[in-house]
């Protein structure tokens, strides 16, 4: 598609391109297409003059600096929607993982330690008629609360703006005021919130500490939302009983972080998009919105269109 109307720079390598690197490429670019990966600050955009559209292959841009990008007429795009299903699929499959024991059942089973049935082998927390405490009710999460009502969850919700009534009453969820009430009272708490400045850290030492001993928690949304020094300790001390993450403060994991020495979380690599139809459904998102930026137009899925309206 972007071959068609514009000459194009492919970085052909999977691991991502340095800053400095990106850097000097965007110097005479028009138009960039960019992943999580990287970052679009404001000495980047002033290394570009010519740049009039970043189109980030994510729903999240925490990566750009948005202000800068609108203040300098930049229009960024994401790609919303598509993922949406696909990602609440992995924060269930995280969910009944963790609470399941699945990956840590399956290491015992390679490393030869299944000798016989035991009655008190590798068990687990009970999903069906358990709590679901889902903080941020977005898209995806409106759809996490749809799968667990499919397996008789009762499904509570925190989130800074408040579902209508009828909202609540089709997607089955009750409204809890305040984060630390949900926190206290679910078996299974999931994050759905973007990475802003009010989100930052937003899971630390209190709210963990406000768990039950049988909760799992679950993060598929930005690493930097959970204080994981916390979360760590909450899982060594065995203050919580498991958790799954998708994401981590810093990705890659550094091989050392203590988090991959415990046996009662799960960690994967920010796959929660990763199913080959949403990834290219993704990526036919993110190059209409570059040509839509590229001809000088409001790209289909845009952020901040207020850009180029002015
Ligand atoms: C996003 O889109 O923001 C995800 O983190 C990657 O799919």
């Amino acid at each position: 598609m972007i071959d068609q109307v514009a000459e194009m720079e492919v970085w052909p390598q999977e691991s991502p391109l340095s800053y400095e690197v990106l850097l000097e490429k965007v110097r005479d670019a028009e138009g960039v297409l960019t992943l999580l990966t990287d970052r679009i600050d404001a000495a980047l955009m002033a290394a570009a003059p010519k740049l009039k559209v970043v189109s980030n292959l994510a729903v999240g841009y925490d990566n750009i600096d948005i202000p800068e990008a609108t203040r300098r007429g930049i229009v960024v795009g994401n790609t919303p929607g598509v993922l949406t299903e696909t990602t609440a699929d992995l924060a269930f499959a995280l969910l009944m993982a963790a609470a399941r024991r699945v990956v840590e059942a399956d290491s015992y089973t390679r490393k030869g330690q299944w000798q016989s049935w035991g009655p008190m082998t590798l068990l687990g927390q009970d999903i069906h008629h358990a709590t679901l405490g889902i903080v941020g009710l977005g898209r995806i999460g409106a759809e996490l609360a749809k799968r667990a009502r499919g397996f008789n969850m009762k499904v509570l919700y925190y989130d800074k703006i408040r579902r209508s009534e009828p909202e609540e009453r089709q997607l089955g969820v009750e409204y809890v005021s305040e984060m630390s009430k949900l926190v206290s009272s679910a078996d299974f708490i999931s994050v759905h919130v973007p990475l802003r400045p009010q989100t930052y850290h937003l899971f630390g030492a209190a709210e963990f500490a406000m768990m039950k001993p049988t909760a799992v928690f679950i993060n598929t949304s930005r690493g930097l939302v959970v204080d994981q020094k916390a979360l760590c300790e909450a899982l060594k001390a065995r203050q919580i009983f498991a958790a799954a993450v998708d994401v981590t403060e810093v990705e890659p994991i550094p091989h050392d972080d203590s988090l991959l020495t415990l046996d009662n979380i799960i960690i994967t690599p920010h796959i929660a998009s990763a199913s080959v139809t949403t990834r290219t459904n993704m990526a036919v998102m993110a190059a209409a919105n570059l040509i839509a930026g590229l001809k000088g137009q409001v790209p289909p899925n845009c952020v901040n269109p207020e850009a180029i309206r002015g």
